[in-house]
């Protein structure tokens, strides 16, 4: 028997087209493996030449420093992130070239250019300074989706202060904890944001955190909504005022390559959320590559990835990677259906975005509003598309490929994680035939496989464990605060080598397969099935928008295979067509994998970055909670959001 089984029969295959090739970075599948077959035969040779792309201010002695768990890259190397992002592009005729252009929900557009934005990040640095931030002290920054979270970030890598963002959408004891546990001295806010037409009022939840987060000294606030707000004398800024008096001269801060740049907080299965902790130049280098390579980015591209800066997404591919390619990286306030569900669509045709990268739950989203959206905006200007964040499902990547794609753009699927800061499974576009779902061949330098349960690699097609096996540049260093934690989690199972957490199976072509969390995977009379399959063939079904399948526990098989799932709008759920999924299901994978009860919902209960929580839904399937068949889970996902905030 196999740890994981692997019953799904995706077998399309889509070459890059012939116009993209010409043009990409890499244009053939020959000069990809070249240049990974030397990431992975001399990865010290292949890092040190890729590291030169980078400005040094101090070169590095020694590439990598191994000493398991604990890595450290570019060894005595000093560098500066805020510099690769800024200065050096000064240099260049992109020093008015855009570099962020921001829209707000409400429709108001900015534009930075590279010199404006330098001189912003300079200042704010400078008033961070003058709160008494130094270098290693950290800063907490809680913010919309505006120009200024990315200042405050750029500022913050400026000086050697380590910021912590904690998504805007969380609550005020979220934020609490996590900034008692990094122990930020002082914390960048906004009066509020607009989301789905409804203010956000953030600097509310810092008011009521504050009192109960000790190491916070001052709260800087950004003006963004302009209502009257209370203001506690001694501690709060407004962020214009500080910046109007500030110098606009700030010398980057030569850092050591290991300095901590940021710690991003991920909820953890059970307990406190983990404070992943990454670095200054290897989280650099492998993001700025990542982001040239994967996305082909070139200097006339519009690039928009629509992720939060909240998460490590709009860390890596918002703000850090684009930067350091000298891009211009569109941003985007608020919701993808206010006022209407075709926002995004609008705002692609408006700004000529030409790379957009967004997550699976927002295809499926779009998906279930129906292609009249899309249909009425002018799409022509993208040439390349990309998803993160949880397995596309394969009907769902078809539908991004024809309907977003115009079936001409190649699609991107990046797997990754907030812990290895950057892509590490995914497809180059001018170079690697795509296949819906998958998420193709490891980056440059990742080692990667399938493993069995005694971490010995398993045969092609076989379902395990996904495992990364060498250490790379982007790697989290540790658990702030608790390496021990961090030995734990990762590194313990298959002792010395990383553990994602996912299963996966990998092809005859070598492409990897991500079936789900391997902490959802369902037991079926003794088979092991991955989330992610049995849920992509309820979604091949015209009817379906999303599905999410679990487990309930069942006497005669183990577990009780469970659906929950969400129609298109426009569909009627009914016992007919609970039926009707049910064989589809089965003519798709077989028997084995026919829900025992499907469950029709309005919505699926979500995380604030749009991954189903299974979890939750196993409760309510094992009849921890009762739910009568139609009852929408509207009110669950409330309660999911609440159990997050709680977290
Ligand atoms: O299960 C995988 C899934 O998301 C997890 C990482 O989540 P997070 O740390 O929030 O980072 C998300 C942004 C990088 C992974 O362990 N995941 C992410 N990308 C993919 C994916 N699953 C399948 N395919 C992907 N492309």
């Amino acid at each position: 028997m196999t740890d994981i089984e692997s019953v799904q029969k995706e077998g399309r295959v889509f070459e890059p087209p012939q116009g993209f090739r010409d043009q990409a970075h890499i244009k053939s599948l020959a000069e990809f493996r070249a240049l990974y077959d030397r990431s992975i035969q001399d990865p010290e040779g292949f890092w040190a030449e890729q590291a030169k792309t980078l400005v040094w201010q101090k070169p590095w002695s020694q590439v990598l420093e191994w000493k398991p768990p604990f890595a450290k890259w570019f060894v005595g190397g000093k560098l500066n992130l805020s510099e690769n992002c800024l200065d050096r592009h000064l240099a260049t005729w992109r020093r008015n070239k855009a570099a962020i252009v921001w829209e707000g929900e409400p429709g108001e557009t900015r534009t930075l250019t590279y010199l404006q934005l330098h001189r912003e990040v300079c200042r704010f640095a400078n008033v961070l300074k003058e709160l008494g931030v130094a270098t290693g002290d950290r800063v907490g920054i809680y913010m919309p989706m505006i120009p200024e979270a990315a200042v405050a970030m750029l500022a913050c890598a400026r000086i050697g202060a380590t910021h912590s963002v904690v998504f805007g959408g969380f609550s005020a004891e979220a934020l609490r904890d996590r900034m008692n546990d990094a122990q930020a001295k002082v914390i960048v806010t906004a009066d509020g944001a607009w989301r789905r037409g409804a203010v956000v009022k953030l600097k509310a939840a810092v008011d009521a955190a504050v009192p109960a987060i000790p190491s916070v000294k001052s709260v800087v606030v950004v003006k963004r909504l302009g209502d009257d707000i209370p203001m506690s004398a001694g501690r709060d800024h407004w962020w214009h005022e500080l910046v109007e008096a500030a110098s606009a001269d700030c010398p980057p801060v030569a850092l050591d390559s290991e300095h901590p740049l940021f710690i991003l907080y991920t909820s953890g299965t059970t307990g406190k959320p983990k404070g992943v902790v990454h670095t200054t130049g290897g989280y650099l280098l492998q993001t700025a590559l990542s982001t040239k390579y994967v996305f082909d980015l070139k200097d006339e591209d519009t690039f928009w990835c629509t992720a939060d800066i909240g998460w490590v997404t709009g860390h890596s591919y918002v703000v850090f990677g684009p930067l350091a390619n000298g891009a211009t990286t569109l941003m985007y306030e608020g919701a993808p259906n206010w006022p209407e569900p075709d926002r995004f669509w609008k705002l692609i045709a408006k700004h000529r975005v030409s790379i957009f990268y967004t997550a699976p739950t927002a295809i499926r989203a779009f998906i279930r509003w129906g292609e009249q959206w899309p249909r009425k905006h002018d799409l022509s200007s993208l040439r390349l598309l990309g998803t993160v964040g949880e397995p596309i499902n394969p009907e769902a990547w078809m539908w991004y490929h024809a309907v977003i794609g115009a079936s001409r753009c190649p699609i991107v699927d990046t797997w990754w994680q907030t812990e290895t800061g950057g892509m590490m499974i995914t497809p180059i576009p001018g170079a690697i035939a795509t296949k819906p779902g998958s998420g193709t061949l490891p980056f440059f330098g990742v080692v990667a496989a399938v493993v069995d349960k005694d971490g010995k690699e398993v045969p092609v097609g076989d379902g395990g464990y996904l495992v990364i096996q060498k250490p790379w540049p982007s790697m989290l260093r540790t658990i702030y605060g608790d390496p021990e934690r961090y030995a734990e989690t990762y590194w313990k199972r298959f002792p010395g080598i990383y553990f994602t957490g996912d299963g996966a199976r990998r092809d005859k072509d070598g492409y990897f397969w991500i079936m789900g969390r391997v902490d959802d995977v369902i037991n079926v009379a003794g088979h092991r099935l991955g989330t992610a399959e049995v849920e992509s063939a309820l979604v091949s079904h015209p009817r379906v928008a999303e599905a999410a399948v679990v487990g309930r526990p069942d006497e005669l098989k183990g577990q009780a295979l469970v659906a929950f799932v969400t129609v298109k709008q426009g569909q009627q759920p009914s016992d007919a067509v609970r039926a009707e999924l049910k064989e589809h299901v089965v003519k798709e994978i077989g028997a084995i994998a026919r829900p025992d009860e499907i469950r029709f919902s309005e919505a699926l209960p979500k995380t604030r970055s749009g991954k189903i929580m299974r979890r939750l839904l196993r409760d309510i399937a094992s009849g921890k909670e009762t739910l009568g068949d139609t009852t929408t889970l509207e009110d669950y996902s409330v309660l999911a959001k609440l159990r997050e905030d709680e977290e």
